[in-house]
């Protein structure tokens, strides 16, 4: 069984739930009924292209065990946190990333009966990820999840940012990623803050995004390539050139967040220097708003009273 079955996500409810006469809380775990099923979603549900979609599965085959243990990196030094804004808010981050770990183990499963096998990507990860929690200290896994929110700041940031990508994604799976990118942002300063409180300095936080940055890059497209090739799709050169190139080249998606990437190394960088406050207003009322899309599909978190 999963390590991620550990999480719980009720942790959503103190934050979420009992503040209905205070302010709003920042960081809202919400919990959206998603249908990953072969019907609702298509085999190459990223513009119908086998190497964008197997990039993307390579993705989230590595978020369930990933963001468990941004969890429990966080979680270590929950008790050293006294400021009671940053209490809440590792509250929420901690609620926010299970109810993700969990969406994602949900959709690697239906990716998995469709004969992607994510779920040996999964258990490769979890692999590599306990060998680094035993090897290393906490303070190396709390630079090294501040690192990796940064990652999924700028990736999500840019993915509510440009309709033409994401619209490439079929609409379960884009309500997914719409989702999970805006509580990314809204959650993009709590790692790095409980870092900066617990006494983490500037030289591991930035001497940590090299080498995970190599690993990173280095697993996502060695388990993009098992995809490929469980597919048979590894040898269709001329389309994974094009989709590489879409990806990597000199005006690639992802070349162009280098610059953004690189703020990481600024001794006086924040997450909030990238301002995303009125992209989230945005998103969050497009999503969640009255007629929100996913507004019918957030479920109630579970109270005594019902
Ligand atoms: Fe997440
Ligand atoms: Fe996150």
């Amino acid at each position: 069984m999963s390590a991620i079955t550990n999480i719980d996500p009720t942790h959503a409810k103190p934050v979420a739930e009992k503040t209905a006469t205070k302010a709003p809380a920042k960081i809202p775990p919400r919990r959206i009924d998603f249908n990953f099923s072969a019907e609702n979603v298509p085999r190459y549900y990223v513009g119908n292209d086998p190497f964008l979609t197997t990039f993307v599965t390579a993705l989230s085959s590595v978020f369930p065990e990933g963001e468990f243990f941004f969890v429990e990196s966080v979680r270590h030094y929950r008790d050293r946190v006294t400021d009671p804004a940053l209490k809440a808010d590792v509250s929420g981050f901690i609620g926010q990333e299970a109810l993700h770990s969990l969406a994602h183990k949900a959709f690697n499963d239906a990716a998995t009966v469709q004969g992607f096998q994510v779920d040996k990507l999964d258990r490769d990860i979890g692999v590599i990820l306990r060998a680094v929690k035993r090897l290393t200290p906490p303070m190396f896994h709390l630079a090294v999840t501040a690192c990796l929110e940064h990652y999924t700041a700028v990736f999500t940031e840019m993915l509510l940012k440009r309709d033409d990508v994401i619209e490439l994604f079929s609409p379960e799976i884009r309500n997914l990623y719409l989702w999970h990118s805006v509580e990314e942002n809204e959650h993009k300063n709590v790692a790095f803050d409980v870092y900066e409180t617990v006494g983490g300095g500037y030289l591991l936080r930035a001497g940590t995004m090299i080498p995970v940055t190599v690993v990173f890059f280095a697993v996502i497209l060695a388990f993009q390539a098992r995809l490929l090739a469980k597919d048979g799709q590894l040898l269709n050169l001329r389309q994974n050139i094009k989709g590489f190139s879409y990806l990597f080249g000199t005006k690639g998606l992802l070349s162009n967040l280098i610059p953004q990437y690189i703020d990481w190394f600024k001794p006086n960088f924040h997450p909030s220097h990238h301002d995303t406050d009125a992209l989230l207003d945005k998103w969050r009322n497009a999503l969640f708003g009255e007629n929100g899309v996913l507004t019918s599909k957030m479920m109630k978190p579970k109270s005594k009273k019902d």
